[in-house]
C-alpha cells in the first residue's frame, strides 16, 4: 500500500533547488536592451561583408540593391528590435513555402501533408528534379520547389482565384498586413519557369499534383512574388514561436498543435542541401528565400529575420546567416542548447 508521508528534509531541499532552477531559466529571458545590442552587433559585424551573389535565374532579383541589409528580432509578445533595411520590400520567395504547408496542415491536417506531400529533406537543391526520380514520394517535402508547387495544389478551393485568395490571406495574416504581389517580381519569375513548369508537369504524371499543373504553378509563383520586409518576415516568424496567433493582430493563424511539426520540417529542411550545417551551428529551425529573406524561429520565444540579398551557392543569404548564427549564439538559444 502507498502511504503519504510528510516529505523528508532531503526532498524538501531538492524541489526547492528545482523551483530556483525553474526562476534561474526564465531569468535567463533576455531584456530589451540585451536583444536590441544582439540585432546591433550582428548588423555592424556583416554589413560590410560582400560575399555571395543576388539570385539571376529569375532576372528581375539581379536588380535588388545587393547592399541593403536589414536584422529585426519580434518576440511572441511583438516587441520589435530592428536594425538597418528592415522595411525594404523584397519578394518573399521559399520563405512563403512554410506558411503555405501550414494552410495545409490547417484545413487537412498534418497526417494529410505527410502522405500527399512527405516530410524527408532531400539533401538536394531546392530546384531538383532528380529528387522527384530517386524518392517514391517525388514532392518529399514542402519546403523544396516540387512540395510547395503540391502544397499550393493540395489548398481545398472552388477555382484559381479562390486558391490564390486564400494563399495570399493565410500569408498576410502570419504577417498582421495586408501583403502584395510585386507584379515585375512575378512576370520575371513566371516568364522563365521552365524548371518549375517541369516539376509541375511531373508531379502531375506521378499522381502527386491535386490541381491543373498550369494552375498550381501560377498560383505558387504568385506566392514566391509577394513584397514582404525582414519586419514582415520577423512577424510571421514570431506568429509561429507564438504558437500560431499572431502577436500583434491577436488572430489565430493555424493550430498551436501543428507548430511543432511545422517547426521540425524547417528544421530539417529549411536550408536545402545546408540544413544539417544550419542546424549543426545555428540550433535553429529557419526558412531561407533566394529574394534574400530569412525567419528563423526560437520556438515559445521569439523570431529572428534578415533580409540580404547576396546568395551563396545553396541559394541562401550570407549575411542573414551569418547574423542569425551570432544572434543565436549570443543569446544561448539554440533549440538543442546554447550553441557556441
Ligand atoms: O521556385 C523558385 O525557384 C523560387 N520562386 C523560390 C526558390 C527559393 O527561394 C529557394 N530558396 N532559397
Amino acid at each position: 500500500m502507498i502511504s503519504l508521508r510528510k516529505p523528508s528534509r532531503g526532498v524538501l531541499y531538492l524541489a526547492a533547488l528545482f523551483c530556483f532552477g525553474l526562476l534561474a531559466n526564465s531569468a535567463q529571458a533576455q531584456t530589451a536592451a540585451e536583444f536590441q545590442a544582439a540585432v546591433d552587433r550582428a548588423h555592424a559585424k556583416y554589413l560590410g561583408l560582400k560575399e555571395g551573389a543576388n539570385a539571376d535565374y529569375i532576372p528581375i532579383l539581379t536588380e535588388t540593391p545587393s547592399d541593403l541589409f536589414g536584422v529585426v528580432i519580434v518576440t511572441r509578445e511583438g516587441e520589435i528590435f530592428a536594425a538597418g533595411d528592415v522595411d525594404y520590400k523584397f519578394s518573399i520567395q521559399s520563405v512563403s513555402k512554410p506558411f503555405t504547408a501550414a494552410l495545409v496542415m490547417a484545413q487537412q491536417g498534418p497526417e494529410v501533408l505527410r502522405e500527399k506531400i512527405g516530410v524527408e529533406p532531400t539533401g538536394l537543391p531546392f530546384n531538383s528534379k532528380m529528387a522527384l526520380e530517386i524518392y517514391d514520394e517525388r514532392s518529399v517535402n514542402p519546403l523544396v520547389n516540387a512540395g510547395a508547387i503540391a502544397a499550393v495544389s493540395l489548398v481545398q478551393a472552388k477555382s484559381e482565384e479562390d486558391r490564390w485568395n486564400q494563399v495570399l490571406r493565410n500569408i498576410s495574416d502570419f504577417a498582421g498586413a495586408e501583403l502584395i504581389v510585386l507584379e515585375k517580381v512575378y512576370d520575371s519569375e513566371y516568364t522563365t519557369a521552365f524548371g518549375n513548369r517541369g516539376i509541375a508537369n511531373l508531379l502531375y504524371n506521378y499522381g502527386r499534383l491535386y490541381s491543373e499543373p498550369e494552375e498550381a504553378l501560377r498560383v505558387y509563383t504568385r506566392q514566391c512574388s509577394i513584397g514582404v520586409s525582414a519586419r514582415d518576415l520577423g512577424m510571421m516568424g514570431a506568429t509561429l514561436a507564438n504558437l500560431g496567433v499572431n502577436p500583434v493582430t491577436d488572430k489565430r493563424v493555424m493550430p498551436a498543435k501543428d507548430v511543432p511539426e511545422l517547426l521540425a520540417i524547417m528544421a530539417t529542411a529549411g536550408f536545402y542541401d545546408e540544413s544539417g550545417q544550419w542546424m549543426y551551428t545555428a540550433g535553429l529551425p529557419a526558412k531561407t528565400g533566394v529574394g534574400g529573406g530569412i525567419v528563423a524561429v526560437v520556438p515559445g520565444r521569439f523570431a529572428v529575420a534578415t533580409f540580404s540579398a547576396r546568395l551563396n551557392a545553396a541559394g541562401n543569404s550570407v549575411r542573414g546567416m551569418n547574423a542569425i548564427r551570432d544572434i543565436a549564439g549570443e543569446l544561448g538559444v539554440g533549440v538543442f542548447g546554447a550553441n557556441p
